[in-house]
């Protein structure tokens, strides 16, 4: 049998610690800078109300309503419609390679929280903090390590039952994040840089962003929201506040790529060099930043885990597994396909699996840009049009409690604006539409 979450608290903890983790403050900020800020920001907040939400409600749909897992929920529900069953076999897959890189950046997590207790970003130049992020990268045994280290831990955190302690720990943690983060931005703002910063993100310049921004907003929209992931209630809520924090995580980054002359383009290492500024110039610095680090460390553990709990869910109600036997062999198998990420700029800093793209920022770009994109689009037609609108009504009312008007908006969301605007963005992209 698999864990149900005990009562609406459990649920939400889990849904928010899920949700909120390396996707708000790592990957936002970078790809934020990569396409162009403002222009990306409004189409990332787009995206979220009309697919990231409706789908993620959709997905609730069907992972309340069936109490399975990814693929099995399918074959609960239209039993006789076998073929949506890839559709799980889809999100199933995109939470398997997202976890297997994920670890990777956790990983990067691990090694800044051990700078930061050793003291080494201290009166350190801006050059010297940015060149630690290049000297960890291209590290292949360290990057092994920190790697090995994260997968552990979430193993561990799993198997021991620490899990369901470490939810009642959001509690406190996820809170703490938002106000350190709030602090970060708060002294950011002071910085040289804030003036830019704030039109690089509020002003939207479309001519600074091209189609690819439009695709990669949306799948991170899916990505953020930990779409593929199952059941949730109080959707609305989660993705609120998911999004708050990625915008405050913004706030606190881009004032201090400007006010130090990074380039906002810097890809994935864009908060790993410009956040220890902060944390060597601001008062007490060097306390915050090991409580920042912990804390972000905790909230990719706590993301991992529940990525780790969808494929885990899958051989536990499909391959009638035991639980501690299901999540250590998706643990071990996750964690050899991620060694080829861990050294993505090291040993193998030559392949690249799309164009001009490292391992690492090739598997991300497929399956939030590729993967949950396509899983969420056929979501949204099952949910708007093949599942029985009853259970759909019930589930989003929950059975008459709650509001008819939010079903109904919802509803026409699912079944046209979400799918017809991902069919565009999707084929504007790979080059059918010419816009
Ligand atoms: N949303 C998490 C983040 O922002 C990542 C994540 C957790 C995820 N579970 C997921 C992404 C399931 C896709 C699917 O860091």
């Amino acid at each position: 049998m698999r864990n149900h979450w005990s009562g609406r608290l459990g649920f939400i903890l889990a849904a928010v610690g899920s949700a909120v983790g390396l996707g708000n403050i790592w990957k936002f900020p970078f790809i934020t800078g990569q396409n162009g800020g403002g222009a990306f920001v409004l189409v990332y907040l787009l995206a979220i109300l009309f697919c990231g939400l409706p789908i993620l409600m959709a997905e609730f749909v069907i992972g309340r309503h069936s109490q399975r897992d990814v693929v099995g929920a399918f074959s609960v529900l239209t039993p006789k419609k076998g073929v949506w069953k890839l559709v799980g076999w889809l999100n199933l897959s995109a939470a398997f390679i997202i976890l297997s890189y994920y670890g990777v950046v956790a990983g990067w997590t691990l090694d800044y929280l051990y700078k930061a207790v050793t003291g080494a970003f201290s009166s350190q130049s801006s050059e010297a903090i940015a060149g630690m992020f290049g000297a960890l990268v291209t590290n292949p045994e360290k990057q092994l390590f920190w790697f090995s280290l994260f997968m552990a831990l979430c193993l561990m955190a799993v198997i021991s039952g620490v899990k369901n302690g470490l939810e009642r720990w959001n509690k406190v943690l996820m809170p703490t994040l938002f106000v350190i983060l709030f602090v970060m931005a708060g002294y950011a703002l002071t910085t040289s840089g804030a003036k830019e910063a704030f039109k690089f993100m509020l002003y939207p310049d479309f001519s600074k962003m091209s189609m690819s921004g439009f695709l990669e907003a949306v799948g991170h929209s899916f990505f953020t929201l930990s779409l593929a992931m199952g059941a949730y209630p109080m959707a609305i809520r989660i993705a609120f506040l998911d999004t708050f924090v990625a915008i405050v995580a913004g706030l606190a980054i881009f004032p201090i790529v400007f006010s130090v002359g990074l380039k906002p383009g810097a890809g994935p290492g864009l908060i790993f060099k410009t956040l220890p500024q902060v944390f060597a110039t601001i008062p007490f610095g060097s306390v915050l930043a090991v409580i920042f680090f912990i804390l972000m460390a905790f909230a990719a553990l706590s993301s991992a885990i529940s990525l780790l709990e969808v494929l885990a869910a899958y051989m536990i109600d499909e391959k009638k597994m035991n639980r501690k036997a299901a999540t250590a062999i998706m643990t071990v198998a996750v964690y050899l396909a991620g060694i080829p990420s861990a050294l993505s700029y090291s040993t193998l800093g030559k392949v690249k699996l799309l164009p001009g793209k490292e391992i690492l920022d090739s598997l991300d770009y497929i399956a939030s840009n590729y993967m949950l994109p396509l899983g969420g689009l056929l979501i949204a037609i099952y949910v708007g049009f093949v599942l029985d609108k009853k259970i759909s009504k019930m589930e989003i009312t929950e059975e008459g409690r709650s509001s008819l008007t939010i079903f109904s908006i919802w509803f026409f969301t699912i079944r046209f604006i979400a799918p017809i605007a991902m069919l565009v963005v999707f084929l504007t992209k790979i080059g059918v539409i010419k816009l």
